[in-house]
């Protein structure tokens, strides 16, 4: 059938809107009429070539959509069924079967082959090889097809258009919590970063019991939103006093620590907020190989956690995620703000630039149209 895509078509290029052709979903794949997808910082690095997947490509892994057409195979949804698409996994390597999906052992393939495992392409545009399956969904359009493993079915009385992030960045930032790091009720945590992951990091220590919940980030205004989420106390990264506010809160360090900026100078003063036996989830992308003071790790018995997908398994996580919003627990709505498709790069920009949080791209609105 006829679709609507936005393709990055070379390095550092805007996202552009061309008409291509879509197979029918194979046995164990599901076709999904997409109603919305936000953008993440892993597109845009994608789009950059810092993360070397193939282009032309469709990206897009934030999708939210209706079932369209199933597979033979597939058992999990039927047509008409809400669903969040979220990361690629195999479901079947010893790390999927052990319950760590977002470490499976065919991890890269899936999320960044650019194609299926076995090399074929649903999108096509005339002679032109068009690359897709971006973590296993490039929803960056009006249809796409994604295999059964990472389509996960949700509430229908939530509105859809808002689900999509619940399957990459917000998941992250709750899941590094509320799997990876797991504080008891009465902990403090510190949380670098104030964006889309850090945030959803925050709203999930406030679910879970954390009392002392510490945002750091360089933009006051992300700062204040922060607040607003739960929030306890702010840092400025830069301030000279850092160190000293950190003590004056607690003489002993933080029980926790979750770093978003990927920037070595702030894992490190995550690392020295630390109290003994503290543990430092990893979740941002480093440019840079990290500078480490082994003797101090090993002194305070600390530990690192680099975090893939906040370890979530979605089909778990991401109702339990929708099951906090609806209670009024984890009010991820706060972040997101909707643009048609038209604005898409607009909507990048705005993300890049620290104005938008979490943009959302509303192709339903083409749907729509089309129909
Ligand atoms: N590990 C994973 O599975 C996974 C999944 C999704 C995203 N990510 C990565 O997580 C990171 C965060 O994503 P995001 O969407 O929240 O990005 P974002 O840009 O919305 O947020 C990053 C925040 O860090 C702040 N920041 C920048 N420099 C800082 C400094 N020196 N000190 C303190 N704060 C600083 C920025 O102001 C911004 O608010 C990205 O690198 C993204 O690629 C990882
Ligand atoms: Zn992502
Ligand atoms: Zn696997």
């Amino acid at each position: 059938m006829e679709i609507t895509v936005a393709v990055i078509k070379e390095k550092k290029g805007p996202f552009t809107f061309e008409k291509v052709q879509l197979d029918g979903p194979r046995p164990n794949e599901v076709m999904i009429k997409i109603t919305a997808c936000g953008i993440c910082h892993t597109d845009l690095a994608v789009r950059d070539q810092i993360y070397p997947a193939p282009l032309p490509i469709v990206l897009g892994h934030e999708g939210s959509g209706v079932v369209e057409a199933v597979g033979d195979e597939v058992t999990k949804v039927k047509p008409g069924d809400h669903v969040v698409i979220s990361y690629g996994h195999c479901g079947k390597c010893p790390n999927c079967l052990k319950g760590s999906p977002s470490y499976c052992y065919n991890f890269l393939g899936l999320n960044f082959g650019g194609c299926r495992t076995d090399g074929t392409h649903a999108h096509h545009h005339g002679n032109e090889v068009l690359n897709d399956f971006f973590f296993s969904q490039s929803s960056f359009g009006t249809y796409t097809v994604a295999p059964e493993t990472n389509v996960v079915k949700v509430d229908n009385t939530v509105p859809l258009e808002l689900l999509g992030p619940l399957g990459c960045g917000i998941q992250t930032g709750a899941g590094a919590v509320i799997n990876s790091l797991k504080p008891g009720p009465g902990s403090s945590i510190i949380i670098f970063g104030a964006g889309a992951v850090g945030l959803s990091a925050i709203m999930a220590a406030a679910a879970t019991g954390c009392t002392t919940i510490i945002a750091v980030d360089i933009n006051p205004f992300r700062l204040e939103f922060a607040l607003t989420l739960g929030a306890t106390h702010t840092l400025d990264s830069r301030q000279s006093d850092f160190a000293e506010v950190i003590k004056a809160i607690d003489v002993n360090g933080i029980d926790y620590a979750v770093d978003t900026t990927g920037r070595g100078e702030v894992i490190n003063a995550a690392i020295y907020s630390l109290k003994s036996k503290g543990i430092c989830g990893i979740i941002g992308a480093s440019p840079t190989p990290l500078s480490l003071d082994a003797n101090y790790l090993v002194g305070k018995g600390l530990q690192l956690k680099g975090i893939v997908e906040g370890d979530s398994i979605p089909d778990v996580f991401i109702p339990q995620l929708i099951a906090l919003f609806k209670a009024g627990k984890f009010p991820f709505d706060k972040l997101i703000k909707f643009y048609e498709p038209a604005d898409i790069n607009q909507a990048a920009e705005d993300s890049e630039k620290g104005i938008t949080v979490k943009p959302i791209i509303r192709f339903d609105l083409l749907n729509e149209n089309a129909s």
